[in-house]
């Protein structure tokens, strides 16, 4: 018995019907993480390369698709039609008009991609500028701020949310302290990767105020997915009321707080932490000097609630799977603290939602 060929329109239909949801999800262009909504030149410059490379790439679909739907459906077997149709193997300017046409338009696409990639890779000259350099660590972000000083003196640190002012030029270095990551706040500017031991840099300025959300864009172990971060562009007079507070030291901490503060300052805690004023000068772990203002924790995985610091602090592994560093933290403090564990880790909560 002869195979059933299927209906060419048929196929053709359910091929579009599984595309339309792609095609709706790439237009949602309010999506936090879309690049279909730029607010900085370097990203707008970005945009402006996609949109004509986008429809150019649309024609060629649209001319291929249409060339095969009709030539399998023109020239497809009928009854007792037997052999091939007329071949055009060797036809000339039919070659020639294929190799030339697709040339040209790689030429053009060459040629936008050069003009943007200088536009994007050069900062302006003059104008307001802040230094940002940016550490990659499996799995969070560290930001410092070399230009600015920290409570304890040294350049000001934070992790996870990065502000920076509007209308100034963010000039930020890229460095990794393990792996190869990838910074990527995707409405603010393309990605770049941190490469051990050697520095990348970027740059963008955005206009007007918000909040953008950033992603590292490389794979970079088991919890690449949770290695997210914030960029606040903040006016000038909000940026400099959160430099002038991330400046100071948090106000000294009370009841609860402080029998944590004293706590902390005798745990294996300080080994990997560093909060400015005391005794805890750690570098591996997130700086903690102003824990309590940040808007989440685990780089993103949870918003900076209490009852998500406990969930953190009692089963990290629950939260970020595979991130042996956490684990770690958890271990010690159980072995540590045995049966005073429980009654510990709120102390720890108390002290560290006090660090605004
Ligand atoms: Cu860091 Cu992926």
């Amino acid at each position: 018995m002869p195979l059933r060929r299927p209906s060419v329109i048929r196929s053709g239909v359910l091929y579009l019907t599984l595309l339309i949801p792609f095609a709706l999800a790439g237009c949602a262009n309010d999506l936090p993480q879309s690049t279909l909504s730029p607010h900085t030149e370097s990203a707008t410059l970005t945009y402006r390369l996609f949109e004509p490379i986008f429809w150019m790439a649309v024609v060629v679909f649209v001319i291929v698709e249409a060339l095969l739907v009709y030539s399998a459906f023109r020239f497809r077997a009928h009854g007792n039609v037997k052999g091939l149709p007329e071949q055009m193997h060797g036809n000339t300017p039919l070659e020639i008009g294929w190799t030339i046409a697709p040339a040209i338009i790689l030429g053009i696409i060459f040629l936008m991609t050069a003009q943007t990639l200088a536009a994007v890779s050069t900062p302006p000259v003059g104008g307001k500028e802040i230094n940002v350099n940016v550490f990659g660590h499996q799995w969070w972000w560290e930001f410092q701020y070399p230009d600015l000083k920290g409570p304890d003196g040294k350049p000001l640190v934070t992790a996870s949310d990065m502000h920076v002012p509007t209308n100034t030029t963010v000039k930020y270095t890229l460095q990794s302290v393990d792996v190869i990551h990838s910074f990527w706040v995707p409405q603010l500017n393309g990605k770049t990767d941190l490469i051990p031991g050697h520095i990348n840099h970027g740059f963008f300025n955005a206009p007007a105020p918000g909040e953008f959300l950033g992603q590292c864009a490389e794979f970079c172990g088991a919890e690449h997915a949770q290695m997210r971060f914030k960029v606040f562009m903040d006016t000038d007079a909000d940026f400099q009321a959160w430099v002038k507070n991330q400046q100071s030291l948090p106000a000294a901490p009370t009841g609860l707080a402080a029998q944590g503060a004293e706590l902390f300052a005798k745990s294996a805690c300080i080994g990997c932490h560093a909060i400015a004023g005391t005794k805890a000068v750690g570098l591996v772990g997130p700086n903690l000097t102003h824990f309590g203002s940040r808007t989440t924790i685990a780089a993103g995985a949870l918003p900076n609630t209490p009852e998500n610091l406990s969930k953190w602090l009692h089963n990290p592994e629950a939260v970020k799977p595979g991130n042996d560093m956490s684990v770690a933290m958890a271990n010690m403090m159980a072995d540590n603290w045995g049966p005073d564990t429980e009654k510990n880790i709120s102390l720890m909560i108390a002290y560290l939602t006090s660090l605004k």
